[in-house]
């Protein structure tokens, strides 16, 4: 396995593997790697071939973040990850360092207009499904979603990008990205895998003390139990709403953040519940934000 720091040899051996007609598939992350993680890594497997490259990138995004989230304290353990790569037969592990992807520090973007200037200023901005549910929660957030993965793209070249249902937005947005601007890499999207009790992994799980992590389940049984709703019926959204923030009483370290359903192409809220509709949440257990969704 290869570890590569540098964007412009990443740049380069990927051009050498496209002009060899070898198939790249990559696996954008922020490290911290759990199950979920690898199973995209099987999925780009797949997806390529024996014959293929599976690029995965582990890059704690600064742009993604807001100066009040958890940027610093995020989590990180490089040697492990490295491991479960190998482990997991990733051909090439990418791990740029900030200073290579925006020369010149942190950007921090216009949304900071006092913020120094840097060496870098160009962001790559979705519109329309960035709006909504994350992108209202975190303004910024989705704003350095695209960049870095369109700077991401431009270094892997990949044939095709393996991404999580669990960011489900994360992933439409992307995806509209890649149509509008004609990058040519497919995107998979592939399902959220769970602990045994059903909460979704995330890297942000570790941040859980016992107690808390006994309650984070309830972002999962608020899906279930909603999907159990609309099964033979629709329902309206505020009556939908108005039950969770019920039913959160019974797991006092969490708060609902929001709760929405909308329709999983548009992603425009829905007022009628029903099969088929998507549900996405983003739960404050403590201190940790948690997000989770499931087509009802
Ligand atoms: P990160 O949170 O590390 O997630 C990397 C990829 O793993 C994303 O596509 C995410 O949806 C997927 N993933 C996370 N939890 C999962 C789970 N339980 N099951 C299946 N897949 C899961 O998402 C990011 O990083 C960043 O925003 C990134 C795209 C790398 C850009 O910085």
């Amino acid at each position: 396995m290869h570890i590569i720091s540098s964007p412009g040899a990443m740049q380069k051996r990927s051009q050498s593997w496209r002009r060899q007609g070898i198939r790249i598939g990559f696996v954008p992350t922020m490290g911290y790697l759990h199950a979920g993680h690898l199973s995209l890594v099987r999925e780009a497997r797949r997806r390529t071939g024996k014959k293929g490259k599976v690029v995965l990138s582990i890059y704690v995004n600064p742009t993604q973040f807001a100066p009040t989230e958890d940027l610093a304290k995020y989590p990180r353990d490089l040697n492990r990850d490295l491991q479960l790569c190998r482990e997991a037969g990733v051909d090439t592990v990418f791990t740029p360092g900030d200073a290579e992807m925006y020369p010149g520090g942190r950007p921090q973007g216009p949304a900071h207009k006092d913020a120094r200037p840097t060496g870098f200023s160009t962001y790559v901005v979705e519109e329309k499904l960035s709006q909504n549910m994350e992108g209202a929660a975190r303004p910024t957030h989705f704003r350095g979603v695209t960049t870095v993965v369109a700077k991401l793209f431009n270094l892997v070249r990949p044939d095709v990008a393996v991404f999580g249902q669990k960011d489900f937005q994360q992933a439409a947005v992307i995806k509209r990205m890649v149509a509008d601007l004609n990058f040519p890499i497919k995107i998979v999207i592939a399902p959220t895998l769970r602990e045994r009790d059903g909460l979704a992994m995330s890297s942000r799980n570790k941040y859980l003390d016992a107690e808390q992590r006994a309650q984070a389940v309830i972002l999962f049984h608020a899906l279930q139990a909603v999907c159990a709703a609309v099964k033979k019926k629709s329902v309206s959204a505020a009556r939908l709403k108005a039950d969770l923030k019920e039913f959160f009483t019974a797991a006092p370290q969490a708060r609902l953040d929001y709760v929405e359903f909308f329709d999983p192409g548009t992603l425009e809220p829905v007022t009628q519940v029903r099969s088929g509709t998507q549900m996405a949440l983003a739960v404050f257990v403590g201190k940790t934000r948690l997000i989770d969704n499931a087509p009802l």
